[in-house]
């Protein structure tokens, strides 16, 4: 079974109170979402492989370490998820991004999956799904399915709000996929939004609403 981190960092918990608020602007909200994305991203990494290796610095010699492991893909779900990249790369510079379009249909709030472009070696890559909301885990689990489809295996879900809806769905379907959060809230209303929530994260990131 997967495990769930929830991500209690006071910085994360500040600016995760200020984007909930509905009074927040569009700009200020990417913004917010922005930097949440990279201090998770600070959390995720954090087992990392690193090696040894020697520098010179002003002074003499000295024993360093630097990135050793597989190297990182991002893939962002189309569209909110696109607003949890840059922070993202901003730590890692290097990571390559694929890009996954799903959205939910508003009647049934079934996946509909309408693109799907990843980095030709997927397959030997780390992966990072990004997404601020997980609901009913509809959308998650068919991304997840394109990438395994795909050759993608070692495979993390970031998400800034999880319902336990969401959460039982990806365990359900991918066992193997931890999920990472900066909350965890209560449940999903009648329409499939999450309670509290933030609202509709995409509509909120890009002003469509
Ligand atoms: C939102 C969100 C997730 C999905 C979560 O996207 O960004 O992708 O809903 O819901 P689920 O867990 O029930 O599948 P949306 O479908 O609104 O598309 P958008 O990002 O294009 O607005
Ligand atoms: N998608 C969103 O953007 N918000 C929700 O609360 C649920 C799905």
């Amino acid at each position: 079974m997967s495990e769930v981190f929830v991500f209690d960092h006071p910085l994360i918990q500040h600016k995760m109170s200020i984007i909930r608020d509905k009074e927040t602007g569009c700009k200020e909200f990417r913004e917010l979402v922005d930097e949440i994305s990279m201090l998770m991203a600070y959390e995720v990494t954090k087992d990392m492989v690193t090696e040894p290796v020697e520098v010179e610095t002003p002074i003499c010699k000295a024993k360093a370490y630097r990135l050793a492991g597989r190297k990182l893909a991002i893939v962002p779900i189309l569209r909110a998820g696109l607003g949890m990249v840059d922070g993202i790369l901003r730590l890692i510079p290097n990571a390559k991004v694929g890009h996954i379009g799903v959205y939910r249909d508003p009647e049934t709030l079934k996946p509909v999956e309408y693109y799907c472009k990843l980095p030709l070696d997927i397959g030997e890559r780390d992966i990072i799904i990004v997404d601020p909301m997980l609901a009913t885990g509809g959308s998650a689990v068919a991304a997840i399915n394109f990438i395994k489809a795909r050759g993608g295996k070692n495979i993390q879900l970031m998400n800034l709000i999880a319902a336990p809806e969401g959460i039982k769905a990806v365990q359900k379907a991918h066992p193997d996929v931890n999920i990472y959060v900066a909350a965890q809230d209560s449940h999903l209303n009648e329409l499939g939004y999450i309670v509290p929530g933030l609202g509709d994260a995409g509509d909120r990131l890009y002003g469509t609403k």
